[in-house]
């Protein structure tokens, strides 16, 4: 059995993270929760029957001593509570985005190594049924040789309002670091992860005054307890970002990332190689002089909008049970921060940067 603490009692962690460990509680067990706000550690423990509550994550894990944390604070704070859980002796399942900037992912992926535990971002949208299937696809038919992609994610009305993401010093960006790394992680992921190599893009603000509903910025079950007021002028991030991506092997990536935007919803990924090209989420594949295939997308094991995260702790309880590898790579996740890292160096400086520039 392996003891959970879970650190912050936000939307994520009530709606994700702690229905997760649950889905298999024959390996799982959640001994505390914990977060700054003490009535949200003690609704969030009371509402989901966890024994432990804490406003003080160290000495949560100095007295529980978990196997596993799950790292649940705005992005600001990834780094310092993943450090201190490995330090702690457990094995952490961050959420994204783990970190923003290379220096800093390589940081805490030596300390898991150091510390001989494992560390996975939670990429949990990777498990969309059409992405699950174009991997499939790919693997199968050793599609190694895409040479452009094209990603979009855009929200017509969807700034996230209920927490702090509008705000650049705790979430540290805007649509691209928050639904933005959701798609580069499946697409980076898909293309075999090839190395970046220079990025050029912009970053806008142009619907801060214009909300949506709690589900279409992101609050999937709608579910939030705790709403912070939202206030416009905190807000100093991107709702809006787009720009090219190019990777040592020659490939090419062009990308729109939008908060909201007067266009169509999308969740797009469109990938072309020598041997296939594959459009999602419609699941086509373009092969040969004129072949044209609808792919099967794959049926999802769980029946939840959080089901990703279901997929990911499943995951983590066969690794820690030496049955099976990460599924999200350090190598991966490391490769996607520095396309963070590059993306808003680039957007201030307003030019391309290169991965090898000092
Ligand atoms: N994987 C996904 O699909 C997904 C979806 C939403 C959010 N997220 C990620 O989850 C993280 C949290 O998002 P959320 O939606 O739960 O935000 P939220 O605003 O609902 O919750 C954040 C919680 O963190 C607590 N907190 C803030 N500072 C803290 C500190 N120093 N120590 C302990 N607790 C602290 C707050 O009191 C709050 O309860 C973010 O990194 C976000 O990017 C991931």
């Amino acid at each position: 059995m392996f003891k959970v603490c879970i650190i912050s009692c936000g939307m994520i962690a009530n709606s994700a993270h702690i229905p997760a460990y649950r889905e298999f509680s024959e390996d799982y067990e959640i001994a505390a929760v914990c977060d700054i706000n003490a009535q949200a550690a003690k609704e969030t423990a009371e509402r989901h029957g966890i024994p432990n509550y804490y406003t003080d994550a160290e000495e949560m894990l100095i007295k529980e001593s978990p196997d596993v944390v799950s790292v649940c604070v705005p992005n600001c704070f990834h780094k310092q509570y993943t450090l201190m859980a490995l330090r702690a002796g457990a094995n952490v399942l961050c959420e994204k985005p783990l970190a923003t900037t290379y220096a800093d992912a390589k940081e805490m992926f030596d300390e898991a190594q150091r510390q001989g535990k494992v560390l996975m971002a939670c990429q949990s949208m990777r498990f969309t049924p059409d992405r699950l299937a174009a991997k499939r696809y790919v693997d199968e038919h050793g599609i190694d040789d895409i040479y452009y992609g094209e990603l979009a994610r855009i929200r017509r009305r969807g700034i996230p309002y209920w927490g702090s993401f509008h705000i650049g010093k705790i979430s540290c960006g805007g649509a691209f670091i928050d639904i933005g790394v959701h798609m580069l992680d499946a697409l980076v992921w898909l293309m075999g992860n090839p190395e970046v190599e220079s990025v050029s893009g912009k970053t806008m603000q142009n619907h801060k005054d214009e909300l949506g509903s709690l589900k279409s910025s992101g609050a999937l079950t709608g579910n939030v307890d705790r709403i912070r007021n939202f206030d416009p002028d905190e807000m100093d991030v991107e709702d809006f970002s787009a720009g090219l991506i190019n990777f040592k092997n020659g490939a090419t990536v062009s990308f729109k990332v939008a908060w909201a935007a007067n266009c169509p919803e999308a969740s797009d990924i469109r990938l072309i190689g020598k041997k296939a090209g594959i459009y999602l989420p419609e699941c086509r594949v373009y092969s040969g002089t004129d072949g044209e295939e609808s792919i099967v997308s794959t049926e999802l094991a769980y029946d939840s909008v959080f089901a990703g995260h279901i997929y990911l702790a499943d995951n983590l309880r066969k690794v820690l049970k030496g049955e099976k590898a990460p599924i999200v790579k350090p190598e991966e996740t490391l490769n996607v921060t520095r396309i963070i890292e590059l993306f808003y160096r680039s957007a201030e400086l307003g030019r391309e940067v290169y991965v090898n520039e000092n």
